[in-house]
Protein backbone atom coordinates (compact mmCIF):
# COMPACT_ATOMS: atom_id res chain seq x y z
CA UNK A 1 0.00 0.00 0.00
CA UNK A 2 2.80 2.33 0.60
CA UNK A 3 4.46 2.66 -2.87
CA UNK A 4 7.60 5.08 -1.82
CA UNK A 5 10.99 4.47 -3.47
CA UNK A 6 8.82 0.89 -5.54
CA UNK A 7 7.92 1.66 -9.47
CA UNK A 8 5.92 -1.38 -9.86
CA UNK A 9 3.42 -2.96 -7.04
CA UNK A 10 4.87 -6.62 -5.44
CA UNK A 11 4.19 -9.34 -8.01
CA UNK A 12 0.72 -10.99 -6.47
CA UNK A 13 2.83 -14.51 -6.03
CA UNK A 14 5.52 -12.66 -3.54
CA UNK A 15 2.62 -11.17 -1.15
CA UNK A 16 1.35 -14.80 -0.82
CA UNK A 17 4.73 -15.98 -0.37
CA UNK A 18 5.91 -13.48 2.06
CA UNK A 19 2.90 -12.50 4.23
CA UNK A 20 2.48 -13.53 7.43
CA UNK A 21 -0.59 -13.39 7.98
CA UNK A 22 -2.23 -16.56 8.97
CA UNK A 23 0.56 -16.92 11.45
CA UNK A 24 0.51 -13.47 12.93
CA UNK A 25 -3.38 -12.97 13.00
CA UNK A 26 -3.87 -14.83 16.42
CA UNK A 27 -1.91 -11.77 17.97
CA UNK A 28 -4.17 -8.97 17.00
CA UNK A 29 -4.92 -8.08 20.89
CA UNK A 30 -1.38 -7.64 21.87
CA UNK A 31 -0.75 -5.92 18.52
CA UNK A 32 -3.46 -3.28 19.59
CA UNK A 33 -2.46 -3.21 23.28
CA UNK A 34 1.41 -2.52 21.71
CA UNK A 35 0.44 -0.05 19.47
CA UNK A 36 -2.34 1.78 22.35
CA UNK A 37 1.19 1.67 24.48
CA UNK A 38 2.97 3.41 21.74
CA UNK A 39 0.14 6.25 20.90
CA UNK A 40 -0.26 6.80 24.66
CA UNK A 41 3.93 7.91 24.93
CA UNK A 42 3.63 9.60 21.44
CA UNK A 43 0.73 12.07 23.19
CA UNK A 44 2.43 12.26 26.43
CA UNK A 45 6.09 13.36 25.05
CA UNK A 46 4.57 16.03 22.90
CA UNK A 47 5.77 13.77 19.81
CA UNK A 48 2.01 14.05 18.67
CA UNK A 49 -0.75 16.17 20.14
CA UNK A 50 -2.19 14.67 22.90
CA UNK A 51 -5.94 14.97 21.09
CA UNK A 52 -4.05 13.38 18.07
CA UNK A 53 -3.11 10.71 20.32
CA UNK A 54 -6.45 10.32 21.93
CA UNK A 55 -8.11 10.62 18.68
CA UNK A 56 -5.44 7.46 17.33
CA UNK A 57 -6.49 5.45 20.62
CA UNK A 58 -10.26 5.70 20.31
CA UNK A 59 -9.57 4.40 16.41
CA UNK A 60 -7.60 1.14 17.84
CA UNK A 61 -9.91 0.58 20.09
CA UNK A 62 -12.76 0.62 17.75
CA UNK A 63 -10.43 -1.28 15.47
CA UNK A 64 -10.24 -4.56 17.93
CA UNK A 65 -14.16 -3.97 18.29
CA UNK A 66 -14.86 -4.48 14.85
CA UNK A 67 -11.84 -7.93 15.03
CA UNK A 68 -13.78 -9.17 18.31
CA UNK A 69 -17.48 -8.62 16.99
CA UNK A 70 -16.24 -9.82 12.89
CA UNK A 71 -16.97 -6.73 11.87
CA UNK A 72 -13.53 -6.18 9.90
CA UNK A 73 -11.77 -9.43 8.51
CA UNK A 74 -7.90 -9.06 7.74
CA UNK A 75 -6.48 -9.66 4.33
CA UNK A 76 -3.45 -11.28 3.15
CA UNK A 77 -2.47 -8.64 1.26
CA UNK A 78 -1.92 -6.42 3.59
CA UNK A 79 1.07 -8.67 4.43
CA UNK A 80 0.83 -9.47 7.89
CA UNK A 81 -1.47 -8.21 11.77
CA UNK A 82 0.71 -4.89 11.58
CA UNK A 83 -0.40 -4.08 8.25
CA UNK A 84 -3.81 -4.79 8.37
CA UNK A 85 -4.80 -3.28 11.95
CA UNK A 86 -2.76 0.14 10.93
CA UNK A 87 -4.69 0.30 7.81
CA UNK A 88 -7.92 -0.13 9.03
CA UNK A 89 -7.07 2.19 11.76
CA UNK A 90 -6.34 4.72 9.27
CA UNK A 91 -9.55 4.19 7.61
CA UNK A 92 -11.63 4.92 10.51
CA UNK A 93 -9.16 8.20 11.93
CA UNK A 94 -7.16 9.03 8.89
CA UNK A 95 -4.46 10.57 11.86
CA UNK A 96 -3.94 6.82 12.35
CA UNK A 97 -0.90 7.53 9.93
CA UNK A 98 0.75 9.04 12.63
CA UNK A 99 0.54 5.70 14.42
CA UNK A 100 3.92 4.20 13.28
CA UNK A 101 6.25 7.35 14.27
CA UNK A 102 9.26 5.96 15.74
CA UNK A 103 8.27 2.77 15.63
CA UNK A 104 8.89 0.01 12.70
CA UNK A 105 7.33 -3.50 12.11
CA UNK A 106 11.03 -4.94 14.10
CA UNK A 107 10.45 -3.48 17.26
CA UNK A 108 6.47 -3.79 16.70
CA UNK A 109 6.52 -7.65 16.18
CA UNK A 110 9.20 -8.58 18.79
CA UNK A 111 6.85 -6.26 21.04
CA UNK A 112 3.41 -8.11 19.93
CA UNK A 113 4.98 -11.47 20.27
CA UNK A 114 6.51 -10.91 23.38
CA UNK A 115 2.76 -9.77 25.31
CA UNK A 116 1.39 -12.87 23.34
CA UNK A 117 3.87 -15.60 24.30
CA UNK A 118 3.38 -13.79 28.08
CA UNK A 119 -0.25 -14.41 27.88
CA UNK A 120 0.19 -17.65 27.03
CA UNK A 121 3.07 -19.05 28.98
CA UNK A 122 1.16 -17.61 31.99
CA UNK A 123 -1.81 -19.79 31.57
CA UNK A 124 0.39 -22.48 30.90
CA UNK A 125 1.63 -21.80 34.27
CA UNK A 126 -1.09 -22.82 35.56
CA UNK A 127 -2.18 -25.62 33.52
CA UNK A 128 1.13 -27.09 35.08
CA UNK A 129 0.54 -26.38 38.64
CA UNK A 130 -3.07 -28.18 38.36
CA UNK A 131 -1.54 -30.91 36.58
CA UNK A 132 1.16 -31.32 39.83
CA UNK A 133 -1.79 -31.04 41.69
CA UNK A 134 -3.22 -33.90 40.21
CA UNK A 135 -0.16 -35.67 40.66
CA UNK A 136 0.00 -35.28 44.23
CA UNK A 137 -3.58 -36.49 44.47
CA UNK A 138 -3.11 -39.83 42.56
CA UNK A 139 0.75 -40.38 45.02
CA UNK A 140 -2.29 -40.17 47.66
CA UNK A 141 -4.22 -42.27 46.73
CA UNK A 142 -2.16 -45.29 46.02
CA UNK A 143 0.82 -43.99 48.32
CA UNK A 144 -0.14 -47.69 50.69
CA UNK A 145 -0.17 -49.81 47.13
CA UNK A 146 3.07 -51.38 46.23
CA UNK A 147 4.57 -51.95 42.68
CA UNK A 148 7.63 -53.69 41.16
CA UNK A 149 10.64 -51.01 41.04
CA UNK A 150 12.62 -51.18 37.36
CA UNK A 151 15.84 -50.66 36.45
CA UNK A 152 16.46 -52.26 32.62
CA UNK A 153 12.82 -52.99 32.41
CA UNK A 154 13.82 -55.87 34.89
CA UNK A 155 12.44 -56.15 38.61
CA UNK A 156 14.37 -54.21 41.07
CA UNK A 157 12.76 -53.17 44.15
CA UNK A 158 9.75 -53.12 45.33
CA UNK A 159 8.34 -49.02 45.48
CA UNK A 160 5.18 -46.96 46.61
CA UNK A 161 2.58 -46.18 43.81
CA UNK A 162 2.72 -42.89 45.38
CA UNK A 163 6.56 -42.71 45.51
CA UNK A 164 6.17 -43.02 41.35
CA UNK A 165 3.43 -40.29 41.07
CA UNK A 166 6.05 -38.18 43.03
CA UNK A 167 8.92 -38.52 40.79
CA UNK A 168 7.03 -37.19 38.26
CA UNK A 169 5.62 -33.96 40.49
CA UNK A 170 9.56 -33.67 40.96
CA UNK A 171 10.15 -33.21 36.98
CA UNK A 172 7.21 -31.15 36.60
CA UNK A 173 8.62 -28.66 39.43
CA UNK A 174 12.17 -28.38 37.41
CA UNK A 175 9.75 -27.91 34.07
CA UNK A 176 7.79 -25.10 36.18
CA UNK A 177 11.15 -23.50 36.74
CA UNK A 178 11.78 -23.86 33.36
CA UNK A 179 8.23 -22.15 32.49
CA UNK A 180 9.23 -18.67 34.81
CA UNK A 181 12.86 -19.01 33.35
CA UNK A 182 10.95 -18.52 29.56
CA UNK A 183 8.90 -15.80 31.20
CA UNK A 184 11.36 -14.03 33.16
CA UNK A 185 13.61 -13.80 29.86
CA UNK A 186 10.93 -12.24 28.00
CA UNK A 187 10.50 -9.59 30.14
CA UNK A 188 12.22 -6.66 28.17
CA UNK A 189 10.47 -3.84 26.08
CA UNK A 190 11.72 -4.01 22.33
CA UNK A 191 9.58 -0.75 21.25
CA UNK A 192 11.79 2.11 20.90
CA UNK A 193 14.28 0.10 19.54
CA UNK A 194 13.16 1.28 16.11
CA UNK A 195 14.05 -0.95 12.91
CA UNK A 196 17.62 -1.68 14.92
CA UNK A 197 19.07 1.58 16.01
CA UNK A 198 16.38 3.48 17.93
CA UNK A 199 15.10 6.92 17.38
CA UNK A 200 16.39 10.58 16.68
CA UNK A 201 12.77 11.26 18.20
CA UNK A 202 12.45 11.86 21.83
CA UNK A 203 10.49 8.17 22.61
CA UNK A 204 10.06 7.28 26.55
CA UNK A 205 10.66 4.21 26.66
CA UNK A 206 10.09 3.29 30.22
CA UNK A 207 7.09 4.89 29.69
CA UNK A 208 5.67 2.03 27.39
CA UNK A 209 7.63 -0.78 29.50
CA UNK A 210 5.66 0.65 32.29
CA UNK A 211 2.69 0.52 30.16
CA UNK A 212 2.82 -2.68 28.99
CA UNK A 213 4.29 -4.57 32.13
CA UNK A 214 7.57 -5.25 31.04
CA UNK A 215 10.56 -5.22 33.67
CA UNK A 216 12.67 -2.59 31.73
CA UNK A 217 13.33 -1.17 28.25
CA UNK A 218 15.73 -3.53 26.52
CA UNK A 219 19.00 -2.23 26.57
CA UNK A 220 20.68 -2.97 23.06
CA UNK A 221 18.10 -1.96 19.84
CA UNK A 222 20.36 -4.33 17.72
CA UNK A 223 19.90 -7.18 20.30
CA UNK A 224 16.29 -6.69 20.86
CA UNK A 225 14.92 -6.49 17.56
CA UNK A 226 17.90 -9.48 16.37
CA UNK A 227 17.03 -11.55 19.27
CA UNK A 228 14.48 -14.83 19.62
CA UNK A 229 16.52 -16.42 22.61
CA UNK A 230 13.01 -16.11 25.14
CA UNK A 231 11.47 -18.22 22.54
CA UNK A 232 14.36 -20.74 22.37
CA UNK A 233 13.63 -20.52 26.64
CA UNK A 234 10.51 -21.88 26.27
CA UNK A 235 11.12 -24.53 23.80
CA UNK A 236 13.73 -25.96 26.11
CA UNK A 237 10.81 -26.00 28.52
CA UNK A 238 8.53 -27.82 25.85
CA UNK A 239 10.86 -30.33 25.40
CA UNK A 240 11.83 -31.30 28.38
CA UNK A 241 7.73 -31.14 29.98
CA UNK A 242 7.34 -33.51 26.86
CA UNK A 243 9.87 -35.74 27.21
CA UNK A 244 8.78 -35.94 30.98
CA UNK A 245 4.82 -36.96 29.62
CA UNK A 246 6.36 -39.44 26.52
CA UNK A 247 8.49 -41.31 29.23
CA UNK A 248 5.68 -40.99 32.11
CA UNK A 249 3.21 -42.45 28.78
CA UNK A 250 4.89 -45.48 27.86
CA UNK A 251 5.46 -46.53 31.62
CA UNK A 252 1.24 -46.25 31.47
CA UNK A 253 1.04 -48.33 28.31
CA UNK A 254 3.07 -51.11 29.21
CA UNK A 255 1.47 -51.15 32.80
CA UNK A 256 -1.74 -51.54 31.09
CA UNK A 257 -0.53 -54.10 28.80
CA UNK A 258 -2.47 -57.38 29.87
CA UNK A 259 0.76 -58.78 30.19
CA UNK A 260 1.63 -56.44 33.19
CA UNK A 261 -2.32 -55.21 33.54
CA UNK A 262 -2.08 -53.28 37.44
CA UNK A 263 -2.66 -49.89 35.75
CA UNK A 264 -6.31 -49.61 35.26
CA UNK A 265 -6.58 -46.49 32.28
CA UNK A 266 -10.35 -45.09 32.49
CA UNK A 267 -12.51 -46.02 30.19
CA UNK A 268 -13.44 -42.84 28.72
CA UNK A 269 -9.53 -41.86 27.85
CA UNK A 270 -9.44 -44.72 25.48
CA UNK A 271 -10.67 -46.62 22.18
CA UNK A 272 -11.68 -49.28 20.51
CA UNK A 273 -11.05 -50.67 17.79
CA UNK A 274 -13.01 -51.06 14.38
CA UNK A 275 -12.11 -54.88 13.98
CA UNK A 276 -10.99 -56.42 17.07
CA UNK A 277 -14.31 -55.67 19.56
CA UNK A 278 -12.08 -56.80 22.68
CA UNK A 279 -9.86 -53.75 22.36
CA UNK A 280 -9.32 -50.80 24.91
CA UNK A 281 -6.46 -48.84 23.70
CA UNK A 282 -4.48 -46.09 25.34
CA UNK A 283 -5.12 -43.81 22.74
CA UNK A 284 -4.65 -40.54 24.78
CA UNK A 285 -1.05 -41.79 26.17
CA UNK A 286 0.05 -43.00 22.41
CA UNK A 287 -0.68 -39.51 21.13
CA UNK A 288 0.79 -37.62 23.73
CA UNK A 289 3.65 -39.48 23.25
CA UNK A 290 3.19 -39.59 19.59
CA UNK A 291 3.21 -35.43 19.92
CA UNK A 292 6.71 -35.11 21.27
CA UNK A 293 9.26 -35.17 18.38
CA UNK A 294 6.80 -31.78 17.03
CA UNK A 295 7.73 -30.35 20.07
CA UNK A 296 11.01 -30.97 19.95
CA UNK A 297 11.22 -30.60 15.90
CA UNK A 298 9.99 -27.01 16.60
CA UNK A 299 12.71 -26.26 18.92
CA UNK A 300 15.31 -27.49 16.18
CA UNK A 301 13.85 -25.54 13.55
CA UNK A 302 14.01 -22.36 15.21
CA UNK A 303 17.60 -23.54 16.32
CA UNK A 304 18.41 -24.11 12.62
CA UNK A 305 16.60 -20.50 11.64
CA UNK A 306 19.00 -18.41 13.84
CA UNK A 307 22.20 -20.49 13.48
CA UNK A 308 24.23 -17.91 10.83
CA UNK A 309 21.84 -14.64 11.10
CA UNK A 310 23.42 -11.63 10.88
CA UNK A 311 22.45 -8.86 13.70
CA UNK A 312 19.78 -8.08 13.43
CA UNK A 313 16.76 -8.71 11.91
CA UNK A 314 16.02 -10.60 8.72
CA UNK A 315 13.00 -12.13 7.36
CA UNK A 316 13.97 -15.29 8.18
CA UNK A 317 12.72 -14.14 11.55
CA UNK A 318 8.88 -14.49 10.61
CA UNK A 319 9.56 -18.06 10.66
CA UNK A 320 9.38 -17.89 13.74
CA UNK A 321 6.10 -18.26 15.07
CA UNK A 322 4.70 -21.03 13.26
CA UNK A 323 7.02 -24.05 15.34
CA UNK A 324 5.89 -21.56 18.26
CA UNK A 325 2.45 -22.38 17.60
CA UNK A 326 2.08 -25.40 17.16
CA UNK A 327 4.20 -26.51 19.83
CA UNK A 328 2.34 -23.99 22.79
CA UNK A 329 -0.88 -25.59 21.43
CA UNK A 330 -0.19 -29.19 21.20
CA UNK A 331 1.82 -29.02 25.13
CA UNK A 332 -1.65 -27.09 26.13
CA UNK A 333 -3.60 -29.70 25.38
CA UNK A 334 -1.59 -32.21 26.35
CA UNK A 335 -1.21 -31.20 29.72
CA UNK A 336 -4.91 -30.84 30.04
CA UNK A 337 -5.90 -33.91 28.95
CA UNK A 338 -2.56 -35.75 30.88
CA UNK A 339 -4.15 -33.96 34.32
CA UNK A 340 -7.69 -35.26 33.54
CA UNK A 341 -6.40 -38.70 32.63
CA UNK A 342 -4.20 -39.16 35.73
CA UNK A 343 -6.75 -38.26 38.16
CA UNK A 344 -9.09 -41.59 37.12
CA UNK A 345 -6.43 -43.44 36.95
CA UNK A 346 -6.52 -46.63 39.19
CA UNK A 347 -4.04 -49.44 40.02
CA UNK A 348 -4.71 -52.71 40.96
CA UNK A 349 -3.84 -53.54 43.79
CA UNK A 350 -3.39 -57.71 44.28
CA UNK A 351 -1.72 -57.78 40.29
CA UNK A 352 1.06 -55.17 41.27
CA UNK A 353 1.67 -57.16 44.60
CA UNK A 354 1.51 -60.15 43.04
CA UNK A 355 3.63 -59.50 40.02
CA UNK A 356 6.28 -58.69 42.77
CA UNK A 357 6.15 -62.55 44.68
CA UNK A 358 7.05 -63.99 41.87
CA UNK A 359 10.88 -62.28 41.64
CA UNK A 360 13.70 -61.75 43.74
CA UNK A 361 13.33 -58.14 43.92
CA UNK A 362 14.15 -58.50 48.53
CA UNK A 363 17.76 -59.37 47.33
CA UNK A 364 19.07 -56.50 48.19
CA UNK A 365 17.09 -56.23 51.58
CA UNK A 366 18.91 -59.49 52.53
CA UNK A 367 22.23 -58.55 51.28
CA UNK A 368 21.98 -55.02 53.66
CA UNK A 369 20.32 -57.14 56.48
CA UNK A 370 23.52 -59.04 56.18
CA UNK A 371 25.58 -55.97 56.20
CA UNK A 372 23.82 -54.99 59.68
CA UNK A 373 25.40 -58.21 61.35
CA UNK A 374 28.87 -57.07 60.36
CA UNK A 375 29.42 -58.77 57.29
CA UNK A 376 30.60 -56.80 54.00
CA UNK A 377 28.20 -55.75 51.79
CA UNK A 378 30.45 -57.12 48.57
CA UNK A 379 30.09 -60.56 50.02
CA UNK A 380 26.36 -60.06 51.35
CA UNK A 381 25.93 -59.31 47.75
CA UNK A 382 27.71 -62.92 46.79
CA UNK A 383 25.85 -64.83 49.05
CA UNK A 384 22.35 -63.57 48.45
CA UNK A 385 23.11 -63.58 44.63
CA UNK A 386 24.31 -67.36 44.87
CA UNK A 387 20.97 -68.19 46.79
CA UNK A 388 19.10 -66.56 43.97
CA UNK A 389 20.86 -68.97 41.22
CA UNK A 390 19.58 -71.49 43.83
CA UNK A 391 15.98 -70.53 43.74
CA UNK A 392 15.54 -70.43 40.35
CA UNK A 393 17.39 -73.57 39.47
CA UNK A 394 15.21 -75.10 41.93
CA UNK A 395 12.40 -72.89 40.85
CA UNK A 396 11.22 -71.44 44.50
CA UNK A 397 10.59 -68.46 45.67
CA UNK A 398 11.97 -66.56 48.75
CA UNK A 399 8.54 -66.82 50.33
CA UNK A 400 8.42 -70.23 50.11
CA UNK A 401 11.75 -71.05 51.96
CA UNK A 402 11.86 -72.40 55.37
CA UNK A 403 14.26 -71.13 58.08
CA UNK A 404 15.98 -73.99 57.84
CA UNK A 405 16.41 -73.61 53.82
CA UNK A 406 17.61 -70.12 54.65
CA UNK A 407 20.36 -71.28 56.29
CA UNK A 408 21.71 -73.46 54.21
CA UNK A 409 22.62 -70.61 51.79
CA UNK A 410 23.07 -67.60 54.57
CA UNK A 411 24.28 -69.50 58.14
CA UNK A 412 23.30 -65.78 59.26
CA UNK A 413 20.18 -66.15 58.30
CA UNK A 414 17.45 -65.50 61.74
CA UNK A 415 13.98 -65.36 62.85
CA UNK A 416 14.47 -61.14 62.27
CA UNK A 417 15.38 -61.81 59.16
CA UNK A 418 11.95 -64.24 58.03
CA UNK A 419 10.24 -60.86 59.40
CA UNK A 420 11.53 -58.34 56.72
CA UNK A 421 10.50 -61.07 53.88
CA UNK A 422 7.79 -59.38 52.84
CA UNK A 423 7.02 -56.20 49.58
CA UNK A 424 5.33 -54.16 52.46
CA UNK A 425 8.65 -54.60 54.73
CA UNK A 426 10.85 -53.59 52.16
CA UNK A 427 9.02 -50.57 51.36
CA UNK A 428 8.46 -49.54 54.39
CA UNK A 429 11.94 -50.25 55.75
CA UNK A 430 13.74 -48.05 52.82
CA UNK A 431 13.05 -45.20 55.46
CA UNK A 432 15.88 -42.99 54.03
CA UNK A 433 15.05 -38.95 52.56
CA UNK A 434 13.67 -39.39 49.46
CA UNK A 435 13.84 -43.16 49.52
CA UNK A 436 9.96 -44.69 48.77
CA UNK A 437 9.23 -45.70 52.58
CA UNK A 438 5.63 -44.95 53.23
CA UNK A 439 6.62 -42.16 56.07
CA UNK A 440 9.03 -40.62 53.55
CA UNK A 441 6.16 -40.61 50.94
CA UNK A 442 3.59 -39.15 53.37
CA UNK A 443 5.72 -36.33 54.19
CA UNK A 444 6.53 -35.82 50.65
CA UNK A 445 3.52 -35.59 49.20
CA UNK A 446 2.40 -33.26 52.67
CA UNK A 447 5.69 -30.89 51.54
CA UNK A 448 4.16 -31.10 47.91
CA UNK A 449 1.37 -29.11 48.42
CA UNK A 450 3.09 -26.79 50.02
CA UNK A 451 5.55 -26.56 47.43
CA UNK A 452 2.50 -26.20 45.23
CA UNK A 453 0.95 -23.24 47.36
CA UNK A 454 4.70 -21.53 47.70
CA UNK A 455 4.94 -21.19 43.93
CA UNK A 456 4.37 -17.90 42.20
N1 LIG B 1 5.69 -9.97 9.62
C1 LIG B 1 7.01 -9.62 10.00
C2 LIG B 1 7.56 -10.64 11.02
O1 LIG B 1 6.80 -11.39 11.54
C3 LIG B 1 7.05 -8.26 10.59
C4 LIG B 1 8.36 -7.58 10.45
C5 LIG B 1 8.65 -7.22 9.05
N2 LIG B 1 9.78 -6.37 8.99
C6 LIG B 1 10.38 -6.12 7.83
N3 LIG B 1 11.42 -5.36 7.89
N4 LIG B 1 9.98 -6.64 6.72
O2 LIG B 1 8.75 -10.73 11.25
Amino acid sequence: MWHGRFKTDTAESVKKFTQSLDIDWRMYEADIEGSIAHVKMLGHTGILKPEEALKIESGLHEVLKEIQTGKFTPSESLEDVHMNIEARLTEIEPLGAKLHTGRSRNDQVATTTRIYLRKRLHSLTEDLKELMRVFLNAAERHKNIIIPGYTHMQQAQPVSMGHYWLSWFEAFMRDYSRLHFALDSLNECPLGAGALAGSTLPLDREMTSQLLGFDSPARNSLDTVASRDYMMDYHYFASMFMIHISRLCTDLITWNTQEFAFVILPDAFCTGSSMMPQKKNPDVLELSRGKTGQVIGNMIDLLINLKGLPMTYNRDLQEDKRGLWASLDTVESVMKIIAALIDEVEVDEKISRSGIDKGYSLATDIAEYLVMKGIPFRDAHTITGRLVGWCIENNIAFGDMSLEQWKEHIPDADEAMMKILSPEESVRRRNVYGATGFEQVKKQITEGHERLDALR
